[in-house]
């Protein structure tokens, strides 16, 4: 959901931010889909099967659809907003991965949390301005 959202950001953003935002919420949705593919094979690594349909992803997203967003502050609070809650769920994960002695998907979900709350800090500095 967050990335089918980063390319609708990407696609719709328009105003004075338009050349930074659309090259900043591509690189979002490129980086996002290598995770998404790391996270699918970690899945698959546990002997389990990621979810791959939409209609799966809008029963089971904590995050909601962001429709025909073009307007720049929106479109970066949908972002904050969005990785907010991705590290919250990453955060539950790591618990039961720590119980499970799970340190695979341990460092995986470290590694992400650490990127995306520098990622938090950049976008809230933008939207102070
Ligand atoms: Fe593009």
């Amino acid at each position: 959901m967050y990335y089918q959202n980063l390319r609708g950001l990407h696609w719709n953003i328009n105003g004075k931010h338009f050349f930074e935002l659309h090259v900043k919420f591509e690189e979002l949705y490129n980086d996002v889909q290598l995770k998404i593919d790391l996270v699918a094979e970690r899945i698959l690594t546990l002997g389990f099967s990621p979810l791959h349909t939409f209609s799966d992803y809008l029963k089971k997203s904590s995050i909601k659809e962001g429709k025909n967003i073009s307007d720049a502050k929106t479109a970066v609070q949908l972002v904050v907003s969005s990785l907010q809650t991705i590290i919250l769920l990453e955060r539950a994960i790591l618990k039961t991965a720590d119980k499970l002695n799970d340190e695979g998907t341990n460092t995986m979900l470290t590694d992400f949390i650490t990127q995306q709350e520098k990622e938090i800090w950049m976008y809230s500095a933008w939207l102070k301005h």
